[in-house]
């Protein structure tokens, strides 16, 4: 079966890679997304182990739509009895690009309706529709006049791992965070220091790289196993292997963040997903920070200036750059941010710049190499 697993854009080549880890074939990175070639332990797999990946779908039929007659002639066709019975619930996820339908809401409304007229007409019982548990999500994906129908085999985004505790102020999503870890290229070796961790997605993030936990393990539902040919002996033949490759990890992972809240925040997290064993959370401020180690990898998402004075923001980025070049000597700092004079404020050349997406929002992550003598 053709999937597609949607991810946010710059991690696409990332994503083809994690695939490729898995098994998955006929791989094609696309925008914000990536095709690709799957059974049904891949599929499973796919949802399970992929920390690029914010959804898989599987496209189920795609058409051409001039008008919403069109649309609703096309969706009520469908054979849906194949994958949906009467006493079962469903949902729709529309995403639009078209000039014709431009309000996704109706789009999903539209859809909606030709379902529930194809299987009323049958024998006049009908699916419910349940937005928040449905046992079907279908997406609806229009690009001009071509309209995709997929099923979600992920239900709801990948990016709720189900560790996050608490509500901390801009939280990176998780699926970013991850993807940052993995761009950095850490040898999972040196140690990792995220000095503003707010409720420490990064840390969790790469605590879970280092002991190969697959990021979904600990995630309650799948839409897939709600579906009519859910196998759940494969999926727990799945599950017991991913486990089973679980290490225990000798590299030091850090965190601090200024603000206490935020800190009883990711050691709440760390502690509920049992890896408050690889991660360390401290109440400190990064500008009189002293490192603990001669060596290691920062990575860092420091606020981006929204409920600060530009003026102040471009001097907080510089005595992050001037806290870099005193303390952190022998270390490597990639830091993300949407602010771009603010990261020019930093004072340091960056060795790598890599654009990324945090949803609409495009942000640099740059890398800065911190050598002897940076200070100078
Ligand atoms: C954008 S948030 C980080 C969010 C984090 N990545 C997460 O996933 O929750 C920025 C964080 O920097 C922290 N911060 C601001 N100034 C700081 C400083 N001088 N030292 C340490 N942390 C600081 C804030 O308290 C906030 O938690």
């Amino acid at each position: 079966m053709n999937l597609l697993a949607k991810t946010f854009q710059g991690l696409e080549d990332l994503l083809a890679q994690e695939l490729q880890e898995i098994g998955a074939w006929n791989i094609k990175p696309l925008k914000r997304a990536v095709s690709f070639d799957a059974n049904k332990e891949i599929l499973y797999k796919s949802n399970l182990c992929l920390r690029t990946a914010l959804r898989i779908l599987q496209p189920i039929t795609n058409f051409r739509a001039r008008n919403e007659k069109e649309l609703y002639n096309q969706v009520y066709n469908y054979k849906w009895s194949n994958l949906l019975k009467q006493n079962q619930t469903f949902a729709i996820d529309a995403v639009t690009f078209s000039k014709t339908f431009t309000h996704s809401q109706y789009v999903a409304l539209k859809t909606k309706d030709a379902i529930v007229d194809h299987f009323k007409n049958i024998d006049g019982s009908r699916p419910n529709v349940d937005t928040i548990s449905p046992d079907l999500l279908i997406n609806v994906h229009i690009t001009n006049d071509k309209v995709t129908l997929s099923l979600d085999s992920s239900g709801y985004s990948l990016h709720k791992r189900g560790y996050r505790q608490g509500d901390h102020r801009a939280p990176i999503n998780e699926v970013l965070a991850a993807g940052m870890v993995l761009l950095s290229q850490w040898d999972k070796k040196q140690p990792l220091i995220d000095p503003m961790c707010g409720s420490g997605t990064i840390l969790m993030e790469a605590a879970m790289i280092a002991a190969n936990i697959p990021p979904n393990i600990n995630r309650k539902k799948f839409g897939f196993e709600r579906w009519n040919n859910f196998d759940a002996d494969l999926w727990t033949k799945i599950k017991d292997e991913a486990n089973s490759k679980i290490v225990q990890p000798s590299v030091k992972i850090s965190g601090s963040d200024i603000n206490a809240k935020a800190v009883d925040i990711a050691r709440q997290s760390a502690l509920d997903f049992k890896l408050k064993q690889f991660i360390t959370i401290t109440q400190e401020d990064f500008l009189q920070k002293e490192p603990e180690w001669k060596k290691g990898l920062i990575i860092m998402n420091p606020p981006y200036g929204e409920r600060l004075k530009p003026h102040d923001t471009i001097n907080f980025y510089k005595e992050i750059g001037n806290q870099l070049k005193r303390n952190f000597a022998g270390f490597d700092a990639w830091i993300i941010s949407s602010n771009f004079d603010a990261l020019k404020n930093i004072g340091l050349k960056p060795s790598k710049k890599i654009t990324l997406f945090n949803g609409s929002l495009e942000c640099k992550f740059e890398r800065f190499s911190l050598y002897e003598g940076s200070n100078k």
